[in-house]
């Protein structure tokens, strides 16, 4: 058996989801402004309970799979958000991320230092040939995270999906494995 995979920055720990930290995700993503432009509406302990659960059996770079990431603070242990690894299935040689961070910890880097470590794991651990992220078009925090990090915004999705009772716009951002800088 492989050992879980656990990424170290320099504030924060990424590691597997455990059933105990289900009432710290209902803490921060049933938050409207978090599930904002997210696919969830609501994120009561049922919900993140079962979301836990499902991770359990998720094996990391599986295509077709979500592994999802606590997102921790290496200091105190508090968890501050989360992360998604989307092996894709059409692709092995794509992933996709994802982020959700707790308001009370966002605006000071932790979303950059968490993905900078997610690149480095799909392209240096993995050898991914490119990373992709979806954003809500307003979603203008997500955005400049994604581009200051080095993807490239290269799609602009107009009214493209219906989301939540409207259409919606996104972004595509994208980073090739060849432009990938590893950061210190
Ligand atoms: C998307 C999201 C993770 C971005 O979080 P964030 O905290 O803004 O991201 P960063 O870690 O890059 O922080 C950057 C901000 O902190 C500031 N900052 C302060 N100290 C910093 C440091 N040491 N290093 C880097 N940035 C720092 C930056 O100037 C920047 O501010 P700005 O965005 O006003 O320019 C967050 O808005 C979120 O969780 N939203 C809800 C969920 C969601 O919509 N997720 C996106 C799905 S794709």
């Amino acid at each position: 058996m492989t050992a879980p995979l656990s990424l170290r920055t320099r504030r924060l720990v990424l590691r597997p989801l455990l059933p105990g930290d289900a009432p710290a995700l209902v803490a921060y993503r049933d938050l409207p402004e978090v599930a904002r432009y997210q696919s969830w509406t609501s994120f009561d302990l049922d919900t993140a309970t079962r979301f836990v659960a499902r991770q359990a059996d998720v094996i990391p770079d599986t295509p077709g799979s979500w592994l999802q990431l606590a997102v921790v603070l290496a200091a105190t242990d508090e968890i501050v958000g989360d992360v998604g690894l989307h092996f894709r299935a059409d692709d092995p040689q794509q992933m996709e991320l994802g982020i959700t961070l707790a308001p009370a910890h966002q605006g000071v880097g932790l979303g950059r230092e968490a993905i900078e470590a997610l690149l480095g794991y799909a392209f240096g651990t993995l050898g991914k040939h490119r990373v992709i992220a979806i954003t809500d078009a307003d979603n203008d925090a997500a955005a400049r995270l994604f581009e200051r990090v080095g993807l490239r915004r290269e799609a602009h999705y107009v009214d493209a999906v219906f989301f939540k009772g409207a259409w919606g716009s996104e972004y595509l951002f994208a980073m090739l494995r060849r432009e990938w800088r590893p950061h210190p």
